[in-house]
């Protein structure tokens, strides 16, 4: 059980068996044990998928709660961005009832602590109930009138040119590049090469820039758009949208809940997960690459420089070229079928 969860159990005299909403709860049966009525919310499908396992209670993906309550209390899982707590907060205190606790727990090295602070500065009234397993668990008072956020509000956008025509790309806070297009992602678009008609993947869309220039490029092509975080489909839902492209969004975890083949992957793929490099992610795309590109298919990626990736690649698809090189990024191609 992830500590902030060990802190939970430890507190939970404290939560009452009071109408509860949950929001960033961590993959684990905490839940579960709590036995209390919750409903959660998560921006993460590996979570959701995990929580449907452990618990009975109702958990939903999506960027805000579609049920508006009110509870009474809520409870939040820190985000380490601060545009997320922010957001998180938001709406805790926006679907709880006038007057209620809205409960805040998180991991020290993920700012726990100041976020605490931002809020007393900012008028709220809290106190710390407990510190423990490198955790802080924090009760504070629902402010009155808290208007759930508008998301309209909330995304950042900027312009890009591609193909004679600009592209307006749009996010959501802690959408990976928000409000500025990646370096990665520029060399990868500069090395796109001729796009296929036909099935193409955008693994790890973020907000959606590589799915949006693919369609611009080759209208032919049947665009599918995966990410793990609600806020960055939501994005990539309307980068589509304001451009007038069409193209499929829907959530995976890394290519699980992907089927069919495609002509072509492209991708900026992660190496985080929460605050640690991880590797993982990527590594295990690849290996399960291969079985969803047709014969004559390929994997066109981006990564940074120091990254072991083209040996596993050239160990997987039996070839691997690296199409253009800077002192931080490689662009690597991968011909499902060439060499093997
Ligand atoms: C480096 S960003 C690239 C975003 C976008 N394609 C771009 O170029 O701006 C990697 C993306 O992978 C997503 N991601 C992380 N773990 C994932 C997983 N297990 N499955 C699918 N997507 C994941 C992140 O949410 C993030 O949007």
């Amino acid at each position: 059980m992830y500590n902030t969860s060990q802190v939970i159990l430890r507190n939970a005299d404290r939560l009452e068996k009071l109408e509860t909403l949950v929001l960033n709860p961590p993959a684990d049966p905490l839940l579960a044990q709590l036995a209390l009525p919750v409903r959660s919310l998560t921006w993460d499908y590996s979570v959701f998928l995990a929580l449907q396992q452990y618990q009975k209670n109702p958990v939903e993906f999506a960027v805000q709660p579609s049920a508006r309550g009110p509870y009474d209390q809520a409870l939040i899982f820190m985000s380490k961005a601060q545009a997320e707590f922010s957001l998180l907060w938001q709406q805790a205190c926006a679907h709880v009832k006038p007057g209620s606790s809205v409960w805040i727990v998180g991991e020290k090295r993920e700012g726990i602590h100041s976020a605490a602070k931002r809020l007393a500065d900012a008028g709220v009234r809290l106190v710390k109930v407990d510190s423990a397993r490198h955790c802080q668990l924090w009760q504070a008072l629902a402010p009155e009138n808290v208007s759930p956020p508008v998301l309209e509000d909330l995304y950042q956008s900027f312009e890009m040119p591609w193909a004679d025509r600009k592209l307006t790309i749009c996010s959501l806070p802690g959408v990976f590049g928000v409000g500025r297009l990646d370096e990665g992602t520029a060399l990868l678009l500069e090395h796109m090469g001729e796009v296929p008609a036909g099935r193409v993947l955008d693994f790890g869309c973020g907000a959606g820039v590589i799915g949006a220039c693919l369609k611009a490029t080759q209208p032919k092509a049947e665009v599918h758009l995966v990410d793990i975080h609600a806020m960055a489909l939501e994005s990539a839902r309307r980068t589509l949208a304001i451009n007038d492209l069409s193209g499929e969004v829907y959530p995976s975890d890394g290519l699980g809940q992907v089927s069919g083949k495609f002509r072509a992957i492209y991708t900026n793929p992660p190496f985080h997960a929460g605050v640690k490099t991880d590797y993982r992610v990527t590594t295990q795309m690849i290996r399960d690459a291969r079985d969803h590109l047709e014969q004559g298919g390929e994997l066109r990626l981006v990564a940074n420089a120091f990254l072991h990736y083209p040996e596993l690649i050239q160990e997987v698809f039996g070839n691997c070229e690296t199409l253009a090189q800077t002192s931080k990024f490689r662009v690597l191609r991968a011909v499902n079928g060439q060499g093997r």
